[in-house]
């Protein structure tokens, strides 16, 4: 089972999932927890290429090839071996993330950033993905709160941007209806810890 996390900055997507990873262990389920772009010694090199907020004239199709790149390494020394032991994979951010800033936001095209990602993953797509949905303004709000989290290159984008991949990661969900569910992540906490393991929990017993 290999699960995905989505959703802009600051939707609580993190708390969310350590609630819900918490249940399943106690329910018995092995679960590997990762995220991305990182997740391994090299994916975690490329990612500090990319959020270096210092990189101000990195390319916007560098930065898809990027991401595809760390998505790749990532794939193949911790998602699929972790898969093939029969674990339960919960990983922050995949493809659909690639999709909505790159291809939406960026204005790559989300087709063009398929085609990219089908060919770095061999078609690897999630059995089950989270949307935190929630409206730009108050997901940066709530980074701004966070003294704890340090602001990278993306964040400092435009708010048009923000808006533009909600809007991207929307029509994906309706693209993959099979696959997403959309959390809405203006409610408490307690109440989108809930509704996130449930969505795992009936997903796993289907
Ligand atoms: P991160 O600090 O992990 O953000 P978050 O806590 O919001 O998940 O930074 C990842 C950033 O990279 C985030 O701004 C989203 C962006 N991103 C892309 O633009 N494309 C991608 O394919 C992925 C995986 C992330």
């Amino acid at each position: 089972m290999f699960i995905t996390l989505e959703g802009p900055e600051g939707s609580g997507k993190t708390t969310a999932v350590d609630y819900a990873v918490k249940a399943l262990e106690e329910k018995g389920y092995q679960i590997v927890r990762t995220r991305e772009p990182g997740g391994t010694p090299i994916s975690e090199q490329i990612r500090n290429v990319i959020l270096d907020k210092n990189n101000t004239k990195m390319d916007p199709r560098t930065e898809a090839l990027l991401y595809a790149a760390s998505r790749r390494q990532h794939l193949v020394e911790k998602v699929w071996p972790a898969i093939k032991e029969g674990k339960i994979v919960i990983c922050d951010r995949y493809l659909d993330s690639s999709l909505a800033y790159q291809g939406g936001a960026r204005g790559l095209g989300v087709d063009n950033i398929l085609n990219v990602n089908l060919f770095a993953t061999e078609n690897t797509f999630p059995d089950l993905t989270l949307l935190f949905d929630i409206k730009p303004e108050e997901g940066l709000k709530r980074i701004a709160a966070n003294a704890n989290r340090e602001v990278n290159r993306l964040d400092l984008e435009k708010i048009e941007f923000h808006n533009k991949v909600r809007e991207t990661f929307l029509d994906l969900a309706k693209r993959y209806p099979d696959r997403f569910v959309i959390i809405d992540a203006s409610k408490s906490r307690e109440e989108v810890a809930k509704a996130t393991l449930e969505a795992i929990l009936s997903r796993l017993c289907k």
